[in-house]
């Protein structure tokens, strides 16, 4: 069995917090209770590639309960739990450090981004019952580096070559270029046929999701797509409650700065930057949000925040968090204006929210670590700002990402989506689809019972006088939550 992660030594520790992570996790379980005898997903052949944390074990291994062969990366550089990867690697069933009889995963924390990249064209290296190499035949991404790396493999293999590196400045997308190059001279064809027997993917997040509509309406979309993002109980549950959880935490973790009393700016007020909002208030921190959009700008207001400009509060804060799944969002003029040891983070999804290149270009910048994950970087003129995961998803680089129970609405919503794409394949031609809200509602309700949820059951003259079933669905299409 190959995989790379950092220590198998963390196994046994890993596999504690798994078991704790599944008592948390009772949309998972039913899953491998309801589903775990029909085996739906045999035959699957699952690449994925999403944070490899504890909760994303439990999703790993009630994939495989369900049938599927699976290959793992993560979507993060920081963010992988090295004693999770430990656990996912050793197995459940008799496998041990010396002999793992687990998934193959290929993971861990501090990746450098050659790394990175590297590992992830490892989750398409599947061998069939022959012993044939053969690729995946679905996707699991979150934030659509391996959907790209596919759609950017045929692309270039149609083209006949690769862009050369230095065509970009941009130091991620080189070894992505890098990756392809080397695949396209030792295996011409590879990805081209490898796009050919996905069945479709699933992604988890907003980033991911709306490079999936791009693709699609530029007609460039290779395979369908679940965008397992905007089930109900996807984003508005972990997108906003998670990081209502999560944010502080790796804050917290990173610096132990006393919150309260302090100016928190949280730029952006979609679901993370809600979540996130509260977070900091909650600590007792006066929250500013900044918006572009008039609803969510109103929607801050209107829950008690004050909503401003950047510019007009760049120098009166002292924390800064960036939420947009925007790009160039806090820029090398603002850090300049930016109080001694503001602390800056970014909770969307790419590390380009903030403009680290162009704050490592301010003239006689010096950047010092801290700890990892912890830099100062320090002006001519000794001013010191704090970055945290040097810009990227702070709440999974500085602690460990959202916790059990959230993450089981979000993964139970994933299983499904796998079920569906995989056994349902001809129901999807090419597009992006969102799970059917039937599904949506069932994944709430098998996380009602552990919170002692007592839910009201209509009568049939109330279903009748409001239009639904009795069952549900509840609420039409377009209702928002
Ligand atoms: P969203 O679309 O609900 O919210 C983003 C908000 O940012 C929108 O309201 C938009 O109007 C605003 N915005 C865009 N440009 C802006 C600008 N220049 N200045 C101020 N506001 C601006 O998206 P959502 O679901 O909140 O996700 C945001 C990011 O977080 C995405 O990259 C997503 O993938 C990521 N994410 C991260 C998680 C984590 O655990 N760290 C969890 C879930 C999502």
């Amino acid at each position: 069995m190959d995989y790379k992660v950092a220590d198998l030594g963390l196994a046994d520790f890993g596999r504690t917090e798994i078991e704790l992570a599944e008592h948390e996790m009772p949309g998972l379980m039913a899953m491998r209770e309801r589903y775990g005898a029909a085996q739906p997903l045999k035959g699957a052949r699952i690449a994925g590639s999403l944070h490899m944390t504890i909760q994303t074990a439990v999703l790993i291994e009630t994939l495989v309960d369900l049938g599927a062969d699976v290959r793992w990366a993560t979507c993060n550089i920081f963010s992988t739990q090295d004693h999770a990867a430990a656990a996912v690697v050793v197995g459940r069933n008799g496998g041990t450090v010396e002999n793992p009889s687990g998934v193959p995963v290929f993971a861990w924390k501090g990746e450098t981004l050659a790394e990175y990249w590297d590992e992830a064209e490892k989750v398409f290296d599947f061998t069939d019952e022959s012993g044939n190499s053969v690729g995946p035949n679905v996707l699991l991404d979150d934030g659509g580096d391996i959907t790209m790396l596919v759609h950017l493999g045929v692309e270039f293999e149609k083209a006949g070559a690769v862009p050369a590196q230095d065509s970009t400045d941009n130091e991620e997308f080189k070894e992505v270029l890098r990756v392809l190059e080397r695949s396209l001279a030792n295996n011409p064809g590879r990805w081209t046929s490898i796009a050919a027997e996905i069945k479709g993917v699933t992604e988890e997040t907003t980033t991911g999701v709306h490079r999936l509509y791009e693709r699609f309406k530029e007609g460039s979309l290779l395979f369908p797509a679940i965008n397992v993002n905007d089930s109900v109980t996807k984003s508005k549950f972990d997108n906003k409650y998670g990081c209502r959880h999560s944010l502080v935490d790796g804050i917290n973790r990173a610096t132990d700065v006393m919150i309260g009393g302090k100016v928190a700016v949280v730029c952006g007020y979609g679901d993370v930057g809600k979540g996130s909002a509260e977070s900091l208030r909650g600590q007792g921190a006066r929250v500013i949000v900044t918006e572009i959009d008039p609803i969510c700008a109103l929607q801050a207001a209107m829950d008690g925040y004050e909503v401003k400009r950047l510019e007009s509060v760049v120098d009166k804060a002292d924390i800064f968090v960036t939420t947009t799944g925007n790009f160039n969002i806090i820029r090398a003029e603002h850090f300049a204006q930016m109080k001694n040891q503001a602390i800056v983070g970014n909770i969307g999804h790419f590390d380009n929210e903030i403009d680290m290149a162009g704050l490592a270009k301010i003239p006689g910048i010096v950047k010092s670590e801290i700890k990892p994950q912890v830099h100062q970087w320090i002006f001519p003129d000794g001013k010191k700002i704090i970055v945290l995961s040097e810009g990227r998803l702070l709440n999974l680089g500085n602690a460990t990402g959202h916790p059990s129970f959230v993450m089981s609405n979000s993964f139970t919503n994933q299983v499904l989506a796998q079920i569906e794409v995989f056994t349902k394949t001809e129901q999807y031609p090419v597009g992006v689809y969102v799970l059917p809200k039937h599904l949506d509602e069932e994944v709430a309700r098998l996380h009602l019972d552990a919170l002692g949820v007592e839910l009201t059951e209509l009568t049939q003259e109330q279903a009748d006088y409001i239009g639904v079933e009795v069952s549900g669905p509840y609420k039409p299409e377009h209702y928002r939550y």
